[in-house]
């Protein structure tokens, strides 16, 4: 665990909440369903909207919208589409008006919804501050999404999902929970690749069949690949749909570098054999020939 998931514990997280109720001053809302109402400070949405490279052709979804500023945002200065959903008819109607006044009520709407019952399927980009309980419970539906979907994260993490970047934002206007500063956490939502998986490349002159054994627990590889007589053990990560992998590079074998796309069941790139001047790139294609499931995590709810 790292030292910054500690320091805003689910304790920590709470009491952001807690102190939010009572710093709120009367006449604002305060939320309904699962978590108070706690807006994100501008600066904490343009920096969020930023990390996840929010631009015209995404369909932004907040769940758990507030008055509206994260989808609002994403459209009026990105060009953006999307939705919010919340369960507080104030803060919805509140949300339609902001998005009238921010002209942009052609791209974005607000709906009254449970977050957890909303359709993601049209999201390329999902946005949240919520419990984290509540994120450990949208987490597999938000990994079964179509790879490459990015998510970002208020105050806190998707647990043992490890963030693909994390930013500290000193925000000396943020009054409640750790004031003064904010934590944005952003995922990209990988390729799912765990099972064997075949290639044939001519090595040397001489065809040479690769089989790939791949585990997978979020977006962190590892398995074995054998070739020829040998077997390697190989560690890597996707990014989305973007796949890398070492093998070798110790005890006399030479580094065996594997970059590529996945495709549903094939993954396409290059596979860079040896460093220096006797590096030799092949292209690369392997197919899949047996699914296997995603690596159970110790923190699944
Ligand atoms: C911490 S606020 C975040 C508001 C906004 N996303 C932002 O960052 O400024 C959480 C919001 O989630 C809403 N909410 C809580 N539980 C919900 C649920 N089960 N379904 C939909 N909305 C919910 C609350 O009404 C509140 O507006």
């Amino acid at each position: 665990m790292t030292a910054l998931r500690k320091m805003i514990g689910q304790a920590g997280y709470a009491a952001v909440m807690v102190a939010a109720l009572a710093v709120l001053p009367a006449a604002a809302q305060s939320g309904k369903g699962d978590v108070v109402y706690v807006p994100t400070p501008q600066i904490v949405v343009d920096t969020m909207l930023e990390m996840v490279k929010v631009g015209p052709s995404d369909f932004v979804i907040d769940l758990g919208s507030g008055d509206g500023r994260i989808v609002i945002t994403a459209a009026a200065k990105h060009g953006a589409r999307g939705f919010g959903v919340d369960l507080d008819p104030v803060l919805l109607k509140m949300a339609n008006q902001n998005a009238q006044k921010a002209n942009v009520t052609d791209k974005v709407h607000f709906v009254e919804e449970n977050l957890f019952k909303t359709d993601l399927s049209r999201a390329t980009v999902i946005t949240s501050y919520l419990l984290p309980e509540m994120n450990l419970r949208l987490r597999s539906r938000i990994m079964a999404l179509k790879p490459g979907t990015r998510l970002v994260a208020h105050d806190y993490n998707f647990g043992e999902w490890d963030p693909d970047e994390q930013r500290e934002l000193i925000v000396p206007e943020k009054k409640v929970g750790n004031p003064g500063i904010s934590y944005v956490f952003a995922y990209i939502v990988p390729a799912r690749v765990p099972g064997r998986w075949q290639s044939l490349m001519t090595i040397d002159g001489r065809e040479t069949p690769f089989e790939f054994s791949f585990n997978q627990s979020f977006q962190e590889v590892d398995g074995k690949v054998e070739i020829r007589d040998r077997s390697l053990n190989l560690r890597g990560r996707l990014t989305g749909e973007r796949i890398r992998l070492l093998a070798g590079g110790r005890d006399g074998v030479a580094r065996h570098e594997f970059t590529g796309q996945v495709q549903g069941e094939q993954i396409k790139g290059t596979l860079a054999i040896g460093e220096g001047a006797t590096r030799q790139q092949l292209p690369w294609v392997a197919k899949l020939v047996q699914r296997g499931e995603l690596k159970r995590a110790a923190d699944e709810p």
